[in-house]
Parts: structure tokens; C-alpha cells; sequence
């Protein structure tokens, strides 16, 4: 059986704070990492500020903590300059999307940067783990912002036994209910996303938006993108809407990429745009049990105890 997740990176709970562009600031990240958990930065900015942001992280806590290697932009200079900054600050772990991470990995273990790729299928789990990965992030389309095919549960049945060394589930879980289902499934930890964007160390995530996620109902999620292979997830606006009616029925892609090209900066960095158009805020299909905004470090305990009661009492749950 793969070690759990607390032992891989030395943290408390099994618990990790999915990177959110912009959103998941040094504030957010160090907060959930003081809790216990462990927060991820984003390398949403340009190198210097990343690395500014990693010695704010350092000067908040002596916890571990990691950073998001977005590869999307397909190991460009820019790619390569972040991995730099993170094998030279030292960084705890990368988690690492979007994108092949092999070839930051001789970089990466030099430093003692442990490293987990998100994967979308059993096929490159296999491929990294043999690579020699560290551990593994399996993100189910439940979740908000980018997002696959596969449900969180299938990615759970279909990876978790085919590999060796740790997997962590993320996408749809909120709540204690659904740390312990995926401990259960035999994920080595989790990673929450839509619930942190209601911790109070979240700054630069608009009221407005906790607001609409707070009264959000179950029917409101929506994807946009999935048939053209870069689906993306959030609350139904009148740009979702607009932008699924064109993509259904044929538009070019350039054409949806222009509809939506002043848009998408903003909902990378606040989720809403203030143009008018309405934007998307990302939020994963999980949303009717957020709903207070507390500190991460709230979060992290209220779920832990919720995960440890449900576990304490699995024995009953046959009947
Ligand atoms: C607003 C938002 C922005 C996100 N941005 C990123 C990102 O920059 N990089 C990344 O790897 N994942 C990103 N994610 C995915 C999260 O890290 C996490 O895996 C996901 O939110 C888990 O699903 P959940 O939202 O159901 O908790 C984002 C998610 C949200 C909600």
C-alpha cells in the first residue's frame, strides 16, 4: 500500500489546498499550511514574483508548502524559468499540470523538490510512476476550473490499484463525507479547491463571488470547452451560457477564443469579469454544502473531525 500523504510531505492532515490561478495568494497558502494541511502557489505570475511570493509564504510559516507548475504553455522558457525559481528556492513539492513533467524531473530531485503530477488516465500514471514521480493527483471533472473527462470516483477505481506509490484524489469533495470515501477508495490524501475559495485568507476572490457560491444551487454548475478538448468549470452566467450555445453549434474555435479573449484574464485571476459580460466564477459541482466562510484553518479541523467520526464508525456502516 503507498504511503499516505501525510508521510510524503511531512504535514499533519492529509490534506492539500489545490492551486487556484492568482486566487490561491501567499496568504491562502500559508494558512493551510500552518493548519496542517498543505497549501499550493500558483506560477500565475512572472518569475520574480513567484519567487517574492515563495519568501512571503517562508516568512509566514516553516511548514510545507508547494507550487503549481503549470506545463500548459509546453516547456517554454517561461516554464522552465518557474522550475528554476522553485529548484532554487527549495520548495517542499511541486504539483505538476497541464503537461508532461519529465523533463523537469532530474532539476527537481537535485533540489529535493519532491514531485506530483496530476494525471488525467491510468495510461501516464503508469508512464510517470515508472518516470519516477513522487505521488500522483487524479482530478475528477467534478471539479472547478480546467477540467477532463472522468469523474473523480472512476479515476479512484481505475488508478489508485494500477500504481504503487501515492495517489491524491481531488474534484467534488468538500466535506469530511468525502475525505473519508476517498481514504476509503484508497487515495493516499485529497485536494480541495471550491471549499477553500471560502477561506478568509482568500483576499482576491471577489464577495461577489462567495456571495453567488454561498447561494448557488446543485443545477448551477456548468462546463464550457469540453468539446473542444479544454473544458472548464463554474457557475452558469449569461457568458456560459452564450459561450456553450456557440460551441454547440459549431463555431470555430478561433471564434470562441476571441468571444471569450477579454474574459478569460479575469477569470484567471478573480473568476468574474467586471465588463459586464458576467464572466465565469469557477466552482467545482460540489457546491451546496459551502456554505460559511471561515479560516483555513476552521476548514481543515471541522473536515478532519468529520472524516475521523465517519471513519471511527465504518464498522457499522454494513448494517
Ligand atoms: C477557481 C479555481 C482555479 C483553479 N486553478 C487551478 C490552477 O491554476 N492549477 C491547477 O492545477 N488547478 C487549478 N484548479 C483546480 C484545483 O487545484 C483543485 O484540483 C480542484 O478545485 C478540486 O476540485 P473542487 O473544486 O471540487 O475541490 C482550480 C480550481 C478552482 C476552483
Amino acid at each position: 500500500m503507498a504511503a499516505s500523504l501525510t508521510k510524503l510531505l511531512n504535514i499533519q492532515y492529509p490534506i492539500l489546498q489545490g492551486a487556484m490561478f492568482a486566487i490561491s495568494t501567499p496568504d491562502l497558502v500559508a494558512a493551510v499550511s500552518e493548519a496542517g494541511g498543505a497549501g499550493v502557489l500558483t506560477d500565475a505570475w512572472d518569475v520574480e514574483t513567484l519567487r517574492e511570493n515563495i519568501r512571503i509564504i517562508r516568512s509566514l510559516t516553516d511548514k510545507p508548502f508547494g507550487v503549481n507548475l503549470n506545463m500548459a504553455k509546453r516547456h517554454t522558457d517561461r516554464v522552465w524559468e518557474s522550475a528554476r525559481v522553485i529548484a532554487e528556492e527549495k520548495v517542499p513539492f511541486i504539483t505538476a499540470g497541464a503537461g508532461d513533467p519529465r523533463p523537469y524531473l532530474p532539476l527537481m530531485k537535485e533540489a529535493g523538490v519532491k514531485v506530483i503530477a496530476i494525471v488525467p488516465n491510468v495510461r501516464l500514471a503508469k508512464r510517470l510512476e515508472a518516470a519516477g514521480v513522487d505521488g500522483l493527483i487524479v482530478e475528477g471533472t467534478e471539479s472547478g476550473g480546467h477540467i477532463g473527462n472522468l469523474t473523480t470516483m472512476a479515476l479512484m477505481s481505475n488508478v489508485i490499484p494500477e500504481v504503487s506509490i501515492p495517489v491524491i484524489a481531488a474534484g467534488g469533495i468538500v466535506d469530511g463525507r468525502g475525505v473519508a470515501a476517498a481514504l476509503v477508495m484508497g487515495a493516499a490524501g485529497v485536494q480541495l479547491g471550491s471549499r477553500f475559495l471560502l477561506a478568509k485568507e482568500c483576499g482576491s476572490f471577489h464577495d461577489k463571488n462567495v456571495e453567488a457560491i454561498i447561494a448557488a444551487s446543485d443545477e448551477d454548475s456548468t462546463a464550457i470547452g469540453t468539446t473542444r478538448g479544454k473544458g472548464m468549470r463554474g457557475l452558469r452566467s449569461a457568458f456560459t451560457e452564450q459561450y456553450r450555445s456557440m460551441e454547440l453549434s459549431g463555431v470555430p474555435t478561433e471564434e470562441l477564443n476571441k468571444f471569450s479573449a477579454n474574459i478569460t484574464p479575469t477569470i484567471a485571476k478573480y473568476g468574474i469579469s467586471d465588463d459586464g459580460m458576467n464572466g465565469m466564477i469557477m466552482v467545482g459541482q460540489s457546491i451546496v454544502p459551502l456554505k460559511r466562510v471561515q479560516t483555513a484553518r476552521e476548514i481543515i479541523e471541522e473536515v478532519m473531525a468529520e472524516a475521523e467520526e465517519i471513519l471511527k464508525n465504518a464498522n457499522n456502516l454494513l448494517g
